[in-house]
């Protein structure tokens, strides 16, 4: 028998991760630089512009890449005014050679840390090497189960009773790297993919802002002790 449930409970909330009561200091006179990079929707993408937008975020986009040129994330980009640059894998015979083309891009637009946003390619050391422990990915699993593509997939397949999203720095395999933020919430019996995405993106939107809010105020610690 399957169990109707509610699409947010109070049991979705038991489960965020406690880092959310973290202090941060909002200094918003030196905003930390920001390139997002995009494969599609973007609904992580508004998360962070409208924070920023709304001064919960001492940040701010220099840049969106997008790889795919239907990605509906650039329309929310141009509703925003933030430039966005296309970059089409398909027109690149090397991975290398595309992630030289996106680290030109980065550093002509002054990007001090670089955040994937469903960013669906694989990096080389090339971009992880130009920025060195900058880059960081949100994932909708906790990892280390269920990196990929086919995470939410994945997690409904094995029939995982707690699913979640992650926030951490970008390594070379696909979603490794130092855990910075997780969020969990629950599975439910009559979960679809969709259904499951839906109620992981609504942690992702919070943890991705709260790990960027992380970032700029140790940016900017470590700014004030630079003489
Ligand atoms: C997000 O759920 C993100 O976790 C996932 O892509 C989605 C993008 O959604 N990323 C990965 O799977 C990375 N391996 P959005 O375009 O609405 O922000």
């Amino acid at each position: 028998m399957s169990i109707p449930a509610p699409e947010a409970s109070a049991m979705d909330l038991a489960l965020v991760s406690p880092i959310e009561h973290a202090q941060i200091t909002l200094d918003e006179r030196s905003p930390l630089k920001l390139g997002l990079m995009a494969s599609g929707t973007g609904s992580n993408f508004v998360a962070i512009a409208d924070a920023i937008a709304q001064h919960r975020l001492a940040a701010q986009i220099q840049l969106l890449i997008y790889n795919n040129p239907e990605a509906p994330v650039v329309e929310h980009a141009q509703e925003r005014n933030i430039p966005a640059h296309l970059l089409n894998h398909r027109h690149f015979s090397q991975r290398e050679t595309f992630d030289q083309e996106i680290v030109t891009l980065l550093q002509a637009a002054d990007v001090e840390w670089v955040v994937m946003v469903g960013w669906m390619r694989r990096v080389t050391p090339v971009l992880i090497d130009a920025f060195p422990d900058r880059i960081i990915n949100i994932h909708p699993s906790l990892l280390p189960s269920f990196p990929g593509i086919r995470a939410i997939e994945q997690a409904l397949d094995h029939g995982v009773k707690i699913s979640g999203c992650t926030v951490h720095l970008v390594r070379l395999e696909v979603d490794s790297g130092p855990i910075l933020i997780q969020a969990a919430v629950p599975v439910y019996p009559d979960d679809t993919p969709a259904r499951l995405h839906r109620r992981i993106q609504t942690q992702e939107h919070r943890i991705i802002i709260q790990a960027i809010a992380q970032i700029a105020e140790h940016h900017r610690l470590q700014n004030l002790l630079i003489p």
